[in-house]
């Protein structure tokens, strides 16, 4: 793979509008404004494929980004935003529940959440969520570029102390501005889109 092309190929809030190309999925999880979109961004070097927005809860649908035409990249509504009305994220909530529980194309979840801050009670829950259905999950780090040096091992050391990771899963510092993690991420998607073309 060399993450080029992007193409947002489905949007969907029902099973049945899912991409039936039966392709590996990965899911990108994470509250609003923690980075989703620049993640996808910054994994396929595209400057705003995935609308960012300084406005949180944009996204309000499952967005499947077709990558390289091998894979597809998840991009569902953030969790946990105040604006966002308890309806609306009652129905975000079952929505991404549902994808979860039942989409066999879901390969691995990466979770996102904001390296500058302790990982809140709802990014706890979620990580707890996506253990209950056994899927891997990687936690990705996000805005890493916004801690300065001399606090990093500290903020290292309390989002380790918070996140109880279960064995196999693991933690990855990543920036969209200096593009650290990008690589061990990449990596993550073709270990898994390999071992697809090999069964
Ligand atoms: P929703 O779709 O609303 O849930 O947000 P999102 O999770 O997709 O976040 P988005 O990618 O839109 O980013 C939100 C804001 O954070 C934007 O202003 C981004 O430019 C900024 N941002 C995202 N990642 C980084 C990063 O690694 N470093 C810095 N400095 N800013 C970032
Ligand atoms: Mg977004």
């Amino acid at each position: 793979m060399n993450f080029q092309d992007i193409d947002l190929a489905q949007i969907a809030i029902r099973i049945s509008q899912y991409p039936t190309d039966d392709k590996p999925e990965f899911l990108i999880l994470g509250r609003s404004n923690v980075g989703k979109s620049s993640f996808i961004n910054t994994l396929v070097n595209r400057k705003n494929y995935a609308r960012t927005s300084s406005k949180p809860g944009k996204t309000q649908t499952l967005n499947f980004y077709l990558i390289d035409n091998i894979c597809y990249l998840v991009d569902v509504p953030g969790y946990g935003y105040a604006q966002v009305s308890n309806k609306k994220q009652e129905k975000f909530g079952l929505m991404v529940e549902e994808y979860v529980k039942k989409r066999k194309n879901l390969k691995h979840v990466f979770l996102l959440i904001d390296y500058r801050h302790k990982p809140t009670d709802s990014d706890l829950m979620m990580y707890d969520f996506l253990k209950y259905y056994n899927l891997p999950v990687t936690i990705v780090c996000t805005k890493y570029d916004k801690v300065k040096k001399s606090l990093k091992e500290k903020q290292n050391r309390m989002i380790n102390d918070t996140l109880d990771i279960a064995l196999g899963d693991e933690i990855i510092n990543f920036s969209s501005v200096t593009k650290v993690g990008r690589e061990s991420i990449q990596n993550i998607i073709e270990k898994y889109v390999k071992n697809e073309s090999n069964s």
